[in-house]
């Protein structure tokens, strides 16, 4: 089967059983998946609470943005004035859609506000959780299709923007390192000189499963891999954390790397 096949089809990739096994807070979630969301959504808050002010105002893409996965986007909405989303597959664009119209079978992301605007932001303020998915919601102005494969990444959109937001996602499309460093050159496009990527990336791993369904995942051997690579596609300013994890079912990945780097000027 085709990549395009893999992530188009609910039998190779269902959109809502990604979420659920992946992207969780709850007791009855996979301690891996518990763990990584904690991670991502600490390292997201961290990141914006640093360097938010000086984003004020700024356009965001969250590319490869998967069935509505819009957590990167809380703790950046306050200093966003516009975010597009895009994400390769048609079904996990209309799962995004869901969300975003706030439609009654949409996936439930509000523990995951809860969790970063209650206990992170600690905002204790009643109506401080409904405020953020609204204005995620309205910040978010297009979904829009893209592809890491084709020479242009993301077409039909305004250019440039001051954040590429992108998880887990070149690690899921591309074939080799090569791929790799080819795919960050073109998102760098897609940013102004000056602008920042922010990504979590997966190190030593080669397969994600969605019920029980093996997915390829791009081997990154190490941490500096991904620094070569974004520095050979123009970023300078690289920082990361990580966190080790042993492999289990649901991958075989060892490390998990929350990755920021700036474009350099030209
Ligand atoms: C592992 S999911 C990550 C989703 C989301 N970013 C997250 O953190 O949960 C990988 C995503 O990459 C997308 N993808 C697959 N092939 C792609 C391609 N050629 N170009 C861009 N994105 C692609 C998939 O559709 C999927 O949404």
């Amino acid at each position: 089967m085709s990549k395009s096949e893999v992530y188009n089809n609910s039998e190779s990739f269902n959109p809502k059983k990604y979420s659920k096994t992946f992207l969780s807070l709850s007791s009855d979630a996979e301690p891996l998946a518990r763990e990584l969301t904690r991670f991502r959504l600490q390292q997201l808050h961290e990141f914006y609470e640093q360097h938010g002010p000086q984003l004020t105002g700024c356009r965001i893409l969250e590319y490869g943005g998967g069935p509505g996965h819009v957590y990167p986007l809380i703790s950046a909405a306050p200093y966003a004035s516009e975010i597009v989303f895009a994400e390769y597959a048609e079904q996990n664009r209309k799962v995004a859609e869901e969300w975003r119209s706030n439609k009654s079978e949409a996936l439930d992301l509000t523990p995951l506000f809860q969790h970063v605007v209650s206990s992170l932001e600690s905002n204790k303020d009643e109506n401080a959780v409904e405020q953020r998915e609204t204005s995620v919601r309205s910040l978010i102005t297009q979904i829009v299709p893209c592809d890491i494969n084709e020479s242009d990444a993301l077409r039909d959109v305004t250019l440039p923007f001051d954040v590429v937001s992108t998880h887990f996602c070149l690690v899921t499309a591309v074939a080799s390192v090569e791929q790799y460093t080819l795919g960050l050159q073109k998102l760098a496009r897609l940013l102004r000189p000056g602008g920042m990527i922010v990504m979590t990336e997966s190190i030593g791993g080669t397969f994600y499963r969605v019920e029980g369904k093996k997915l390829h995942n791009l081997h990154l051997g190490s941490t500096e891999v991904v620094q070569q690579s974004l520095v050979q596609a123009g970023f300078t300013n690289v920082s990361m954390k990580t966190m080790k994890r042993p492999p289990s079912e649901l991958n075989d990945i060892v490390e998990y790397a929350f990755v920021t780097a700036v474009l350099a000027s030209a």
